[in-house]
């Protein structure tokens, strides 16, 4: 009996990270929205007022390709970052006072919930836009 206890806490356990970011992601559709008016993603996603967003976690700054990024992504502390999950936290909660000059004019999410969610949507998305293996 403690054995079959413990083998169902197991299976919980082992189908609750799969569950939560199926969620987190269908949440972080939600957030998205918020970026949508000036940013692209999946298979078809262009650039627009901003660069498309696929694959961005893990995507080196400013390199989208045939987006024209103001000077603010040509400094070299901002051109050699990589869109790491701690890299955009921190962006997305201020984007004008991380990148001072950018173009981008958003205030930025306060909300750490959000942010997790949100990445969790972009992570769906590989670089050319079909959905991350
Ligand atoms: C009003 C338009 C606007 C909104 C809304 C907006 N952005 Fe942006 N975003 C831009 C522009 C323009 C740039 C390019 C900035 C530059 O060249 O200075 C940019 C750049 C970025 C970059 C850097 C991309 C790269 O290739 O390095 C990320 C990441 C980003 N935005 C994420 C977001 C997310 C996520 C949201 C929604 C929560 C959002 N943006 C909302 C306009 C916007």
């Amino acid at each position: 009996m403690r054995n079959l206890i413990a083998l169902a806490a197991f299976a919980v356990v082992a189908a609750a990270p799969q569950l939560a970011s199926a969620q987190d992601a269908a949440a972080g559709q939600r957030v998205f929205a918020q970026c949508r008016a000036c940013h692209q993603i999946g298979p078809t996603a262009r650039n627009g007022v901003g660069p498309e967003l696929n694959g961005l976690i893990g995507r080196t700054a400013g390199t989208a390709p045939g987006y024209n990024y103001s000077d603010a992504y040509k400094r070299p502390e901002v051109a050699s970052k990589v869109w790491s999950e701690e890299n955009f936290t921190t962006y997305i909660r201020d984007p004008r006072g991380v990148t001072p000059g950018t173009r981008m004019v958003f205030a930025g999410l306060r909300n750490d919930q959000q942010i997790t969610d949100l990445i969790a949507y972009l992570k769906t998305f590989a670089a050319d836009g079909k959905p991350a293996q």
